[in-house]
């Protein structure tokens, strides 16, 4: 009984945590597609996807915020991360 309950409890951690995961990404994908496509379009950013790593992203994104890009310090990270995780030709950037 105890370790049915223990199964259940931890699937449904997992589950959470995925679920939360995705949202995450799906946020820093839709950050991408509104901040992003303010000066330029979607294609610039597009451009150096799969090929920036994160740490060139994270300068990209910096030198981007000092240009006046609306991006929170809190949400850089999830942003970056989201960038550099991205192949070449990912969506919604690439569409
Ligand atoms: C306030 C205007 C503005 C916003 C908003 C903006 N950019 Fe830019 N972006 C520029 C300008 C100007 C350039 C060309 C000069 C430069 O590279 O700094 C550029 C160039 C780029 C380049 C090509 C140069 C390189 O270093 O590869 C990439 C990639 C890029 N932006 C990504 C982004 C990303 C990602 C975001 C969202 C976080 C963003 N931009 C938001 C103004 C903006």
């Amino acid at each position: 009984m105890t370790r049915i309950r223990l199964a259940a409890l931890a699937a449904s951690l997992v589950f959470t945590l995925a679920a939360s995961m995705a949202a995450l990404a799906q946020d820093a994908s839709q950050t991408v597609m509104t901040a992003c496509t303010k000066c330029h379009n979607a294609k610039r950013v597009c451009a150096n996807l799969g090929v920036k790593d994160k740490a060139a992203w994270d300068a990209t994104v910096t030198r981007m915020v000092k240009n006046g890009a609306q991006v929170g310090e809190k949400d850089k990270p999830a942003l970056v991360g989201w960038l550099a995780a991205q192949k070449a030709g990912a969506k919604p950037v690439c569409e």
